[in-house]
């Protein structure tokens, strides 16, 4: 894993941006896995600037998220269909049938984590993954847990993860199951960018870099990826051995 850490969150959308903006320079058909969350946003407005500078180009990209709330309208303010309209796709060329979400609302669950891995399977797995992590450790949807989940599936959330997400939901009315691909699916990006900041995420960023490899910990499988970076502020960097 490389590990970098930054002053703030806008140098960390730049130098994360930077790397996906490559990506899309060299293979216009590129294809992204994307997440949700505060995180991501600062690289989000990054490559928005870079399509407005007429530098980048996502008519041949597509997107693939890792994750959707289950039993939440698709247009609800805080799906995460909506959120990846409003924080990235609405301002940019790519076509939306090229943007993928897990659909939280599917009648059948099973079929439709079946139909995303092999959505997946069929791109032979993404280019580069976005994450984030959760103050437990999760990513994606990966809370922690007795195993390492292969592919897409149904997860209940935690409650540190309900605590964490529900200052978004104003009418208390959050959802209590989500959608995630599994960690299997995750793992089968060619190229990860975790990022995270804050203090809030500074234990489980530790775990994460110089813990065992360990479910209780899901973002520590990302050890065993051979293309992890991994860009902090110095408060989510604060716990770190290497970096004192
Ligand atoms: P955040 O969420 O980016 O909003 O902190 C990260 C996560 O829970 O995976």
């Amino acid at each position: 894993m490389e590990i970098k850490v930054f002053q703030t969150k806008e140098q960390i959308g730049a130098a994360a941006g930077k790397i996906i903006a490559d990506i899309v320079k060299n293979d216009p058909a590129a294809k992204l896995g994307l997440a949700t969350g505060a995180s991501p946003v600062p690289t989000y407005r990054y490559l928005i600037g870079q399509y407005e500078a007429g530098e980048i180009s996502f008519r041949g990209v597509s997107a693939y998220n890792l994750d959707e709330y289950c039993d939440l309208p698709r247009d609800d303010e805080n799906s995460y269909y909506t959120f990846m309209r409003r924080n990235l796709f609405d301002h940019i060329d790519i076509d939306p049938a090229n943007t993928h979400i897990p659909d939280g609302n599917a009648a059948d669950t099973d079929a439709e984590c079946r139909r995303y891995d092999a959505l997946i399977d069929s791109i032979g797995g993404v280019d580069v993954q976005i994450l984030g992590i959760g103050t437990d450790g999760h990513i994606g949807f990966n809370e922690p847990g007795d195993s390492f989940a292969p592919g897409t599936f149904r997860i209940k959330l935690h409650e540190s993860t309900i605590e964490s997400n529900s200052i978004y939901f104003k009418d208390g009315k959050m959802p209590r199951y989500a959608l995630t691909m599994g960690i299997g699916t995750i793992m089968s990006a060619k190229k990860i960018i975790l990022i995270a900041t804050g203090a809030a995420k500074a234990k489980a960023v530790k775990a994460m870099i110089e813990g065992e490899v360990s479910p209780a910990c899901q973002a520590s499988i990302l050890q065993t990826h051979p293309d992890v970076t991994v860009f902090l502020d110095e408060a989510a960097a604060e716990l770190l051995t290497s970096e004192k």
